[in-house]
């Protein structure tokens, strides 16, 4: 049927011209101001590396910049439960949706539990994976900001989960910023010196197998996830010239061996006594899926219970923070303090070395996302750092 040109057609039309000629003479600002290297700007990619006049170009191309937002209070109900529902069934990746290095959140935006185009709040993240995994509400928060102080926009209050991409040679988008929170002697994913550090690796993988069949029966009991990462580090200083395992990365990489152990077995106990099997890493690494079926933990995985699994792992495995000064010559650093806190005061000096000379809109967003940082961190023992003022 043809529609009628009525008054109130005629007005919205007239409304939705008038904002796509708005939004084509905002693309075209960079231009106008000599910036063209800054046109299409996306919204999720972290302002790091950018002059405080080519964030004042970008600030005008953005549809809002709601800035720091404080943290999502923690989720009513923990119960272990269904959560491959039919409310969140697994979709096929579309073109442009960002997936990256994490199994974890690649897999809840392919059910849905965060937006499954990967471009993600700290909100959205912090409340997925409680939601999906039964992650405590103060790690995840954490974990969160460790990951948005490095590769998050302060402004849009936006980042991704994966993909980097570049703005005139800096790497400056995504999770996937190598050295800090990404890093070396990944389970699944290669040394970024070594190769392609976002996509999973089938070689890789198959440490579990050799693992679990070494000293888990055929299954990944906390022996095996241990052996696993044994053999993941050892690769990786026999191969990696440049193998570099030090804080944030290395409690950051044992905590991963924690996380399958204590989230990716279904229905998880307490005290994280079941095995978990080769076929539901399999689901969660390769396919970004969740296992028929799959349940939540039984109540969350929060500190104090990160730490012990992680300092037990550690522990276990022998692991020692350091790098490789060449091939199969690692050198521990002593003065590496592998705690929480640390982990905490390195990213602080981090942020400020990634933000020399702020806009004062973009200080104050950074000075304020820090402050929510201390706060994720949950631990008044740590001492606090405010290198943007207080
Ligand atoms: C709370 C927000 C989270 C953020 C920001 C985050 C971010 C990351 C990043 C940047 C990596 C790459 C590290 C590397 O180089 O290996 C990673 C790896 C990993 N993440 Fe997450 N993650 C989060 C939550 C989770 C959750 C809830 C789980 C499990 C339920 C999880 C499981 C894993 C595992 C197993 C790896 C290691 C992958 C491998 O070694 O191949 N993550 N995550």
């Amino acid at each position: 049927m043809i529609q009628p040109l009525t008054g109130c057609f005629l007005t919205s039309l007239f409304i939705k011209m008038k904002l796509q000629i708005l939004a084509t003479l905002v693309t075209l600002v960079p231009y106008a101001l000599g910036f063209p290297h800054l046109a299409n700007f996306p919204e999720h990619r972290s302002l790091a590396g950018l002059s405080p006049e080519e964030v004042q170009v970008v600030m005008g191309t953005f549809s809002s910049m709601p800035g720091p937002q404080p943290l999502p209070p923690p989720i009513d109900d923990t119960s272990e439960k269904l959560v491959n529902d039919v409310a969140h069934p697994f979709k096929a990746l579309r073109r442009g949706d960002i997936r990256g290095p994490c199994p974890g959140l690649n897999t809840l935006a392919s059910h849905g539990y965060l937006p499954r185009d990967g471009v993600v709040t700290p909100a959205q993240i912090i409340t997925a994976v409680q939601e999906g995994y039964n992650l405590g509400h103060q790690f995840a928060s954490f974990l969160c900001y460790t990951a948005f102080l490095t590769d998050g926009n302060h402004l849009t209050n936006l980042m991704t989960i994966g993909a980097n991409t570049t703005t005139h040679g800096q790497p400056t988008t995504g999770i996937n910023t190598h050295g800090h929170f990404e890093g070396d002697a990944s389970m699944s994913r290669d040394d970024a010196f070594l190769g392609n550090n976002i996509n999973f690796n089938e070689t890789l993988f198959d440490a579990f197998q050799v693992a679990a069949d070494a000293v888990g029966g055929g299954l990944l009991t906390l022996d095996a996830i241990v052996l696993n990462r044994q053999i993941r580090i050892k690769d990786s200083i026999a191969r990696n010239p440049q193998f570099a395992f030090e804080s944030p990365r290395f409690l950051g990489a044992i905590a991963e061996s924690a996380f399958i152990f204590a989230m990716f077995v279904s229905g998880q106990t307490v005290d994280n006594k079941k095995p978990l099997t080769i076929d539901a890493v399999r689901h969660f690494f390769d396919f970004h899926r969740l296992p028929h079926g799959f349940r939540r933990r039984q109540g969350p995985f929060d500190f104090p219970l990160v730490e012990n699994l992680t300092f037990s792992i550690v522990d276990m495995a022998g692991a020692k923070p350091g790098s490789n000064k060449g091939v199969n010559n690692y050198v521990v650093n002593t003065q590496d303090l592998a705690t929480f806190c640390y982990v905490y005061q390195k990213q602080v000096n981090f942020t400020a070395t990634l933000y020399p000379n702020p806009t004062p809109k973009l200080r104050d967003a950074i000075k304020q996302n820090l402050l929510t940082y201390y706060q994720a961190l949950g631990k008044p023992e740590c001492e606090q750092y405010f290198p943007f003022g207080r």
